[in-house]
């Protein structure tokens, strides 16, 4: 019996190759960076499925130049590169990776927290440049992190998941939109208080029409003038420009973004002349343990899909005839 072939448009650990190793005709894309367009479309011509990154748009073009396709299998939780709507027109299951991501991605938010609020950045530029001469009383002073409000904007799995990391460090948890577990001591409140009262704010909503430039001029001057952003979500759900004034007028005091727009920032982009901006290449699930699980998940649902079956976890249930939650709310 042939084998379906199966696109993979970046290299990913092995815990997920494999698997699909074991059934399938496996075509990877080595590149270090993503297959341009023109080749992506000319790659999934043969495929029946096609395991896919966040950086490929998988749109009306893509489903037309794949006309075997039985399942599109996101390697993210994110599903914002790909017409979903479309894909369930066409009748393919997408699926992605939630779950296994939540907590390796709130570490990173609150890795960002804490290097924003203790100059951890500045302080290591500072030793490396030769410019620490001796202990200094005012030397590079930051923000506590205890006893300070943290704003969580969406509490879903990973805004939950940054939650129990603020009370861990007795903070005081602020959050808009989605629910708090059961346990945890969380009061909801609307966006603009949230952005008011807030020290730090952590963005943790999925990028759809209605995040799109959810912090714009308008909230960042609701934030306090100390207050520092967090964004370990998706760029667009902040207004760069209106960032970028925000943060050199002085209307707040810093931001530190796992995530940009557009990715990656172009080196010329102003937000990297600022010395109130710390921003890293999107980083939120990378650790080996993580991406390993992301990988397994994301082989699983496309090894479902080229059998006919459910998706494990599956964005547009639609395409079953029902209309259960798609299994991303973060
Ligand atoms: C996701 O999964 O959506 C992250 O942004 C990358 O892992």
């Amino acid at each position: 019996m042939t084998k379906p072939t199966v696109y993979v448009t970046r290299r990913i650990p092995d815990e997920g190759l494999d698997l699909l190793r074991e059934t399938c005709e496996v075509r990877v894309w080595e590149g270090s960076l993503p297959p341009a367009r023109e080749v992506l479309l000319r790659e999934v011509a043969d495929a029946a499925g096609v395991l896919t990154m966040l950086s490929d748009r998988v749109d009306a073009a893509f489903f037309d130049a794949a006309p075997t396709l039985q399942v599109v299998s996101n390697y993210a939780v994110g599903f914002d590169n790909i017409d979903v709507p479309e894909a369930t027109r066409r009748g393919i299951p997408v699926g992605n990776t939630p779950g296994v991501l939540t907590g390796t991605t709130a570490d990173l938010a609150f890795a960002l927290l804490m290097a924003a609020a203790r100059r951890i950045v500045e302080g290591a530029q500072y030793v490396q440049s030769g410019a620490w001469k001796t202990w200094g009383p005012m030397t590079l002073l930051g923000q506590d992190v205890h006893g300070a409000t943290l704003g969580i904007v969406g509490m879903g799995r990973i805004g939950q998941a940054m939650a129990r990391r603020g009370r861990g460090f007795d903070m005081r948890v602020l959050y808009s939109g989605g629910q708090p577990d059961e346990q945890m001591e969380a009061e909801q409140v609307e966006l603009d208080d949230l952005l008011r009262q807030s020290d730090f704010v952590s963005l943790h909503v999925p990028l759809t029409p209605k995040t799109r430039g959810l912090i714009g001029a308008r909230e960042l001057a609701l934030m306090k003038p100390t207050a520092i952003l967090i964004n370990t979500a998706r760029g667009p759900i902040v207004d760069s420009a209106a960032l970028h004034d925000a943060l050199a007028n002085g209307t707040i005091a810093y931001a530190a973004l796992d995530v940009t727009d557009p990715e990656p920032i172009p080196p010329d982009d102003p937000l990297l002349a600022l010395d109130n901006c710390l921003i890293i290449p999107h980083l939120g699930s990378a650790s080996h343990a993580t991406r390993g699980k992301m990988a397994r998940m994301a082989a699983e649902n496309l090894l479902a899909g080229l059998r006919g079956e459910r998706l494990p976890t599956c964005v547009n249930p639609g395409v079953y005839g029902d209309q259960a939650r798609a299994a991303c709310d973060d």
